[in-house]
């Protein structure tokens, strides 16, 4: 054999050396962030960042479970969602539970530029160290071609305020003062579908991307300014959102996604949020190869999937 053989094989055990380096890495680093419980920072540094948290969509879901655990750890509490009487409870369970002040702002996020105002206006007065952009929404109730999916054009605009423009634009209220202050975080909910397009849930994905995507570059914008952005990617959590999930042992409680996802910070600045959702995020990006799900066969398969995994709806709720 001649040394181009020589010279090939070289090349194939350097590329498998630096696959193996790398899922080690990876592993490595999975190990670091969720693992290791001396490296977490804890509650005091949390709250040195200043003593309100604000948090959108906060009366449900993975917002309210964000809401009472920083208000375990010793923060007051901004509640922002649509529904005031909800609001209003929900702060007086915080209150009640952990002794922490709060505060409630009624906003509708799929509304466009003209309700930040009154959201400037209730955080005027407030030292916000912790600001959690976790509204969000799917819109469509079952994964669907988007010509299928009722009322295109609304549900368009309701993704892109709702999902886009609210992170945005709370950023822009809450980051001039942390920047003078030089302290801050920013946690931008994302999901798990922020890698790659994803068919069936093309605008969900799609804004999902840009909060990864802004967060990243706005997080090195003002690393050295004291302020810290990271972006939570979760794949299955409890809640309205994926109450039609048949198996309810691929979904996680919230609580204990907001608790070990908090434990986080300070560590990385992009997590799935836990070991398990971490686990749950690489087995789907094996399974599921961005090039298959592209495929013209990816959205007949994700379609039969998602019947096999969501509980039989009566047929009026598909659209
Ligand atoms: N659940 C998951 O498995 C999962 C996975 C990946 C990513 N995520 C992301 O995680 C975030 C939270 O999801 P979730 O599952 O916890 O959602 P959820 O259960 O639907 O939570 C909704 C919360 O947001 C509020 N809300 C909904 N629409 C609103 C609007 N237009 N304006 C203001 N508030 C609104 C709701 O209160 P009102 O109804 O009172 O307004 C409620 O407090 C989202 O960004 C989602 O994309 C979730
Ligand atoms: C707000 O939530 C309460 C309690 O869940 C519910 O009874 C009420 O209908 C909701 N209001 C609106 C405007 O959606
Ligand atoms: C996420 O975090 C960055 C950093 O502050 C912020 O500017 C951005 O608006 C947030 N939202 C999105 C969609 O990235
Ligand atoms: C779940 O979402 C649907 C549709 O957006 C809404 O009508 C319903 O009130 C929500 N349920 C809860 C418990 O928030």
């Amino acid at each position: 054999m001649g040394p181009e053989w020589d010279a090939l094989r070289a090349l194939g055990a350097a590329a498998a050396l630096c696959l193996l380096l790398r899922a080690a890495w990876g592993a490595g680093c999975a190990v670091y962030v969720h693992l290791l419980p001396p490296v977490r920072r804890g509650a005091p540094w949390l709250r040195a960042h200043g003593a309100w948290a604000v948090v959108t969509g906060a009366t449900g879901g993975i917002g309210r479970a964000y809401a009472h655990e920083l208000a375990r750890r010793g923060l007051n509490i901004v509640l922002i969602s649509r529904n005031l009487s909800k609001l209003e409870q929900e702060a007086k369970e915080i209150e009640r539970l952990h002794g922490r002040l709060t505060r409630v702002i009624q906003a509708d996020f799929t509304g466009g530029l003209e309700i930040y105002e009154a959201v400037k206006a209730g955080l005027e007065d407030l030292e916000v160290g912790v600001l959690v952009n976790n509204v969000g929404t799917l819109y469509q109730k079952a994964m669907a071609r988007l010509l299928d999916c009722e009322d295109v054009a609304k549900r368009l605009s309701d993704v892109i305020n709702c999902n886009i423009m609210s992170v945005a634009q709370m950023t822009a209220i809450v980051l001039p003062r942390m920047v003078s202050r030089r302290k801050g975080i920013v946690i931008n909910i994302s999901s798990f579908l922020d890698q790659k397009p994803c068919p069936l849930l093309s605008a969900y994905a799609a804004s999902k991307a840009f909060v990864r995507s802004f967060s990243q570059a706005v997080g090195a914008e003002y690393r050295s300014r004291g302020v810290l952005v990271q972006t939570v990617s979760p794949v299955m959590i409890e809640s309205n959102m994926t109450s039609e999930v048949k198996y309810r042992t691929l979904v996680l409680n919230p609580v204990d996604f907001a608790r070990q996802a908090l434990d986080t910070l300070g560590l990385t600045s992009q997590t799935s949020g836990c070991f398990s959702q971490a686990v749950q995020d690489a087995l789907l990006a094996l399974l599921l190869p961005s090039w298959f799900c592209l495929s013209r066969w990816g959205p007949k398969v994700l379609l039969l999937l998602n019947k096999a995994v969501t509980k039989a709806q009566p047929s009026h709720n598909r659209p």
